[in-house]
């Protein structure tokens, strides 16, 4: 049983303070720690922890879970590949990430790197830089008008459609899926029409597997001579050594990249890159999502969702649990139970309230692959011996009630 002023937080790897102020409004109790701990130190500090907030270090394995009793895990970033979703699952551990909140920086950036690309001011700032002074006008053009083909519109695709458009660009997009068109912004059929037609070309898709070397020399070859490219996605899905070697030889004329296919894991480790030195490349350390902005707005969703699912059970938006939207809870009980996906366990859990005389206010159930989670809401009055009933069912992963 939890009592929410009761409810203890481990927040690791210097996460924004605003998650710590918006537990404790909340009233819960909170440990910062600036670092990661590995398994074994995290193992001891998560004893009598409820929820644990980590960014993307720490690394959340079947053995710390197992050795735990959190309830939920928020990942103070937008990847959850550190975390073992399926082991969190079946033990009952929602997970909760932040997969938007960075969305806007990294336009702004795709925005000013094509800027700068344009007008070629990076290259015009190194020169100033060691005393050559290079006005001229010559290969310089303004955004306006240009046609921008974006490969990929989720999120951040279809939010830079948006501001490229109010500067006046044309917006060709490409996605696998049926993606509704944003203003005035133009579908492509195929990737392939878009990398004919593009004067600038901006990657967006998600990383999965399939996407890994969408852009090497057959697409660079389709793309118009003298054309800009940006990758702020993932780095594996452009072949950065034909990327390289179309800057190097004038069929691409600026290229911006924040993302690598083997980025260095730490500060002290040097980076190598066939994209160094190159003419009117703009290289960034995979910062396009990294803004004041961005960890504000990330400790803010996550701890609000993480403050939400400990008050009212909602899972919206959960990564790992079966996505529950609730009516807020007044003046009645709300029992949670959280089992494994097996027929049968609603019934168990009503025949034991009926039998108990228990009078059903609302019920919610929504299932994934693997658990279960029903939400019933009774009257006050109960007796407590329906916890233990209920906490026995068979297949049983958790339970709680709030009050
Ligand atoms: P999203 O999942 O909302 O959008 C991805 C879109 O790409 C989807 O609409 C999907 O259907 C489409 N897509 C996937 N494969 C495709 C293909 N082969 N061809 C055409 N379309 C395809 O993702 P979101 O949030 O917009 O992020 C986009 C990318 O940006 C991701 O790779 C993400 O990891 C990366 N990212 C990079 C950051 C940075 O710091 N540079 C920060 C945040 C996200």
């Amino acid at each position: 049983m939890v009592k929410m002023n009761k409810t203890k937080i481990l927040l690791l790897e210097n996460i924004h303070k605003n998650a710590e102020l918006i537990f404790r409004k909340n009233g819960f109790e909170v440990e910062n720690i600036s670092e990661s701990l590995n398994e074994e130190k995290l193992i001891k500090k998560l004893q009598n922890i409820d929820i644990l907030g980590i960014r993307s270090k720490t690394q959340i394995n079947e053995k710390i879970i197992n050795n735990s009793n959190l309830k939920a895990i928020g990942a103070y970033c937008i990847g959850t590949n550190q975390i073992d979703l399926y082991k969190c699952n079946i033990k009952g551990v929602t997970v909760f990430n932040a997969p938007y909140s960075n969305t806007r920086s990294v336009v702004e950036l795709a925005i000013g790197n094509m800027i700068f690309l344009i007008r070629g001011i990076f290259d015009k700032s190194l020169e100033l830089h060691r005393g050559i002074w290079n006005k001229s006008a010559k290969n310089n053009y303004e955004i306006r008008g240009k046609k921008l083909g974006i490969i990929g519109y989720g999120n951040i695709g279809a939010q830079l459609s948006v501001l490229a458009e109010s500067m006046g660009m044309k917006v060709l997009y490409y996605d696998i899926e049926d993606k509704l068109a944003l203003g005035n912004a133009k579908r492509c059929d195929t990737m392939e029409d878009l990398l004919k037609n593009s004067d600038i070309i901006s990657i967006h898709v998600d990383g999965r597997e399939s996407n890994k070397q969408l852009i090497g020399n057959k697409e660079f070859k389709l793309m118009k001579d003298g054309v800009i490219f940006l990758n702020l996605s993932r780095g594996h899905i452009v072949d950065v050594d034909q990327l390289s070697e179309n800057i190097q030889k004038g069929k691409i004329s600026g290229a911006a990249i924040d993302v690598y296919p083997n980025e260095p894991g730490k500060y002290t480790e040097d980076f190598i890159s066939s994209l160094q030195k190159l003419p009117n490349t703009i290289l960034t350390p995979h910062i396009g999502g990294s803004t004041v902005e961005a960890q504000t707005n990330i400790a803010n969703f996550v701890s609000e969702k993480i403050v939400d699912f400990m008050n009212n059970g909602n899972t919206v938006s959960s990564v790992n649990f079966p996505n529950l939207r609730l009516p807020e809870l007044v003046n009645s009980h709300r029992l949670i139970h959280i089992h494994k996906n097996k027929p049968g366990i609603l019934a168990e859990i009503n025949h034991i309230l009926a039998k108990n005389n228990i009078n059903i206010d609302g019920q919610y159930l929504k299932t994934n692959l693997d658990i279960g989670y029903v939400i019933t809401d009774i009257f006050k009055k109960y007796d407590k011996k329906i916890i233990v009933e209920l906490q026995s069912i068979k297949n049983t992963i958790g339970f709680r009630i709030l009050y």
